[in-house]
């Protein structure tokens, strides 16, 4: 594995500090004290702005190179930690009750951390390289808040990477694909209000658990009849709450919640479309009054194809071509990396953290030797888009 030696020598901290933000895990904008480590490290490393408070608590440390140049390259990590209780016994398990880094945005920030550490002492690049530190990427949509403050024109940048911890895929191998690589997440609500009642007198009634028995069901069809069979969706109904612990009343309402998954924006449209349809013809038909909240979460995340592939390259040059993806599917699961997609061109990849426990499980632990593979991955992308 050729990791740059420089970078094996500053991996003993860059896992330091990563254990040190698994021990205090903040969730969403409250990332605090993630962020005011991450500047005052940024800081220490020498960088030539360090911005706080981008997107509410997002940081920003920009880094140039030694070579003249106008391109301006960013790298993205999240902070953003989950509510989780951990599971795992570790020197650096959680001290904080209910809260984990169960996806491994310890380990994002902490290798991104190294690498601006490892550039900022080295400058062997030309033109600009802006490392971007993002809250709430598990809810709250911290990416957007960034690219909504202005991220990509205070900051000048042309491109942007993104990296992401896979368990289950051998520790450093990468995997990407151009397109469509995560799904657009929406969520969903439905309250759907009968007429409760005795249960013997079920004519009297109108049954919105029957009601939305029917609604889930032919939601179903959604997918099996509406969508073409090879462009991945997910309609899931994940709440169905209903009555109490008496088994002789007709409850008034009833709750369903859910999630909807597309890899395509005409997808996306179509399955709203569809849902509204259904619930309101099956809602009509059995008398139900409804009342829909149909949420759009994060968008696609789309790799455009000419970053993919020189990602692709930089990862070979780490990990050896036969440890490099570039038609891994897609998976249905949700990453606001896609605002910034959607700002400017770029690529997101995922990197594997080998046999461990999956992501948003509460045994889950970022493993530490993935720590230079990471950082020699980002220091290569930005002495290679921008050589001196
Ligand atoms: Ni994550």
């Amino acid at each position: 594995m050729p990791i740059i030696n420089r970078v094996a020598e500053l991996a003993d901290d860059a896992a330091e500090w990563r254990r040190d933000f698994h021990r205090y895990p903040e969730l969403q904008f409250a990332v605090h004290r993630t962020a005011a480590r991450v500047a005052e490290l940024l800081k220490s490393f020498g960088c030539d702005e360090v911005v706080p408070d981008v997107g509410r608590t997002g940081v920003v440390g920009v880094i140039r190179g030694r070579g003249p140049g106008s391109r301006v390259v960013a790298l993205r990590a999240d902070m953003d930690a989950l509510p989780i209780e951990e599971k795992r016994a570790s020197d650096h398990c959680s001290t904080v009750p209910g809260k984990m880094h169960a996806c491994g945005h310890d380990g994002h920030t902490a290798m991104l951390l190294g690498a601006a550490r490892y550039l900022a002492e080295t400058r062997n690049f030309a033109g600009t390289a802006v490392v971007v530190f993002q809250p709430a990427e598990e809810a709250g949509a911290g990416g957007l808040a960034m690219v909504r403050d202005g991220l990509m024109e205070r900051f000048g940048i042309d491109e942007i990477y993104g990296l992401h911890n896979m368990p289950g895929l051998p520790l450093g191998r990468f995997a990407t694909r151009p397109g469509p690589i995560m799904a657009a997440s929406d969520s969903f609500e439905l309250k759907l209000t009968g007429l409760g009642g005795h249960a013997a007198k079920p004519h009297v009634c109108i049954d919105p658990i029957l009601a939305g028995s029917q609604i889930i069901t032919a939601l179903q069809s959604i997918v099996s009849r509406g969508v073409d069979p090879v462009d991945s969706t997910v309609v899931s109904v994940t709440r169905f709450q209903a009555g109490t612990s008496a088994d002789n009343i007709i409850p008034q309402t009833a709750l369903l919640g859910g999630t909807v998954r597309t890899l395509k924006a005409e997808t996306r449209e179509f399955a709203e479309r569809r849902f509204r349809d259904i619930v309101e013809g099956i809602g009509r038909a059995m008398g139900v009054s409804v009342d829909l909240s149909f949420e759009r979460g994060y968008p696609v995340v789309v790799n455009h194809a000419v970053q993919t592939e020189f990602a692709a390259s930089v990862a070979r040059g780490v990990s050896g071509a036969g440890e490099v993806l570039t038609d891994v599917d897609p998976t249905l699961g949700g990453e606001d990396f896609s605002y910034m997609l959607e700002a400017r061109p770029g690529a997101f990849l995922f990197v594997g953290n080998g046999n461990t426990a999956g992501l948003h499980h509460p045994e889950y632990d970022f493993d530490d030797r993935l720590i230079p593979y990471g950082m020699s991955f980002w220091a290569k992308l930005i002495e290679t888009a921008m050589p001196v």
